[in-house]
């Protein structure tokens, strides 16, 4: 029987209670397939250092350097709760980044998708929805403003100042880059880069590399775009995208906008992919504002598993069921309530009903 250790990071807010609608999933995943999973759960995030002292404590580090896989559900507190841990301790500066570059998981898939039947939930309308919404943000990680030097101090004038830099190198775009054309190639094959090469020569660089990688993809277009213009067509024609690549901190800002066309953050799973371990998470915060009531939207987390079940495990099959198992709890009319609207007649539940329809739609297939 074959047999896979993942990392079980719950995160914070409505992170523990999403996680067990995935673990639900997982478990059920194995019965199915006669594999083992070995759940290793582990502290991470705000919970950690109230806990353990630090947000991303040793004991994890060493649970996830075992991993063959980590799945994290969403970390952080509201501003208020935040400002109570010292800066760096602060489970993104503590945590999150640290993750990301322990592994190098330089390659963020994001895919923005309207499962049919919830076409009514989002607030573009029907004619702009068109025939769908279904593209991937491909959002470089691990480099960029997040990752660049860093000051802050007085200046000369003894006023504040801060100064940060987008750093980038060609092998760090050189790398996403054929992440993207691979993925366009899979795909409809044309790969929008968005870009902001009017004033960034970030940018400029960005471009030149993607042109470069091009030459090697004849089959794939490029369609450059602005990064500004992008965030309008997102909202007015979002029907042409199918691959979009972007640096960090546009992907981070782009990815959130496409959760938005969707209707809720609730739908946006994520995978994050290094060179030799990847882990997957929503691509959404921890949602205090609604945390420990129950209703939290699933959906991210447990597609979040479903694309660890494909891209790290290698149960394609098994992926294409969980997520045709959520799509078919939409189709019956059932949704968390942040997919509900006024005078919308939707059947709606609880984020462990959600968990337990699915598990129930996928023992069908
Ligand atoms: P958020 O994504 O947590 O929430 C934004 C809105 O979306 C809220 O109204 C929330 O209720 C809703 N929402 C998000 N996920 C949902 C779900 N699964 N079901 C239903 N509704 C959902 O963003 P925020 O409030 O700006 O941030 C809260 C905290 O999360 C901050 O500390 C932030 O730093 C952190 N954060 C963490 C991650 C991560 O762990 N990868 C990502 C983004 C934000
Ligand atoms: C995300 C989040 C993170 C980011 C934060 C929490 C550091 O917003 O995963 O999108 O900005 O990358
Ligand atoms: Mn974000």
């Amino acid at each position: 029987m074959s047999s896979y250790k993942i990392a079980i990071l719950d995160g914070d807010g409505i992170g523990p209670e999403i996680m067990a609608e995935a673990v639900k999933i997982l478990e059920l995943v194995a019965e199915r397939n006669k594999i083992n999973f070995e759940l290793c759960p582990a502290p991470f995030g705000a919970s950690a250092y109230f806990s353990q002292g630090h947000p991303f404590p040793e004991e994890t580090k060493i649970v996830c350097d075992k991993a063959d896989a980590i799945l994290k559900g969403p970390i952080g507190l509201n501003h208020e709760e935040s400002r109570k841990i010292p800066v760096d301790m602060q489970p993104e500066r503590g945590a999150l980044l640290p993750l990301r570059r322990r592994y190098n998981t330089f390659a963020n898939f994001r895919p923005v998708f309207l499962p049919k039947g919830l076409a009514h939930f989002s607030p573009l309308k029907p004619e702009v929805i068109g025939k769908g919404i279904d593209f991937i943000i491909i959002r470089e990680l691990v480099g960029g403003l997040y990752f660049g030097k860093k000051e802050a101090g007085i200046n000369e004038d003894g006023k504040r100042y801060v100064n940060e830099s987008l750093e980038y190198n060609e092998d760090q775009i050189k790398r996403i880059a054929k992440v993207a054309f691979d993925t366009a190639q899979k795909r409809t094959k044309v790969l929008h880069n968005i870009h902001k090469s009017n004033v960034l020569k970030s940018s400029v660089l960005w471009n030149e590399i993607i042109g470069e990688v091009g030459e090697n993809y004849p089959d794939v277009e490029v369609v450059h775009i602005l990064v500004d213009a992008a965030a309008t067509y997102l909202c007015l024609n979002p029907g042409q995208f199918d691959v979009m690549v972007m640096e960090n901190m546009f992907g981070d800002i782009l990815s959130d906008q496409g959760g938005g066309i969707l209707g809720s953050l609730g739908l946006m799973p994520s995978a994050c992919i290094g060179p030799n371990k990847a882990y997957y998470e929503p691509s959404h915060g921890s949602a205090p504002d609604i945390a420990g009531q129950g209703i939290a939207n699933p959906y991210s987390m447990i597609g979040s598993v479903a694309m660890m079940l494909e891209m790290s495990l290698g149960l394609e099959d098994e992926a294409k069921n969980v997520w045709h198992a959520m799509q078919s709890v939409f189709a019956l009319g059932f949704t968390t309530p942040d997919l509900s609207q006024p005078g919308v007649d939707a059947k709606m539940i609880s984020t462990d009903s959600f968990g337990d329809m699915v598990a129930q739609e996928l023992s069908k297939q």
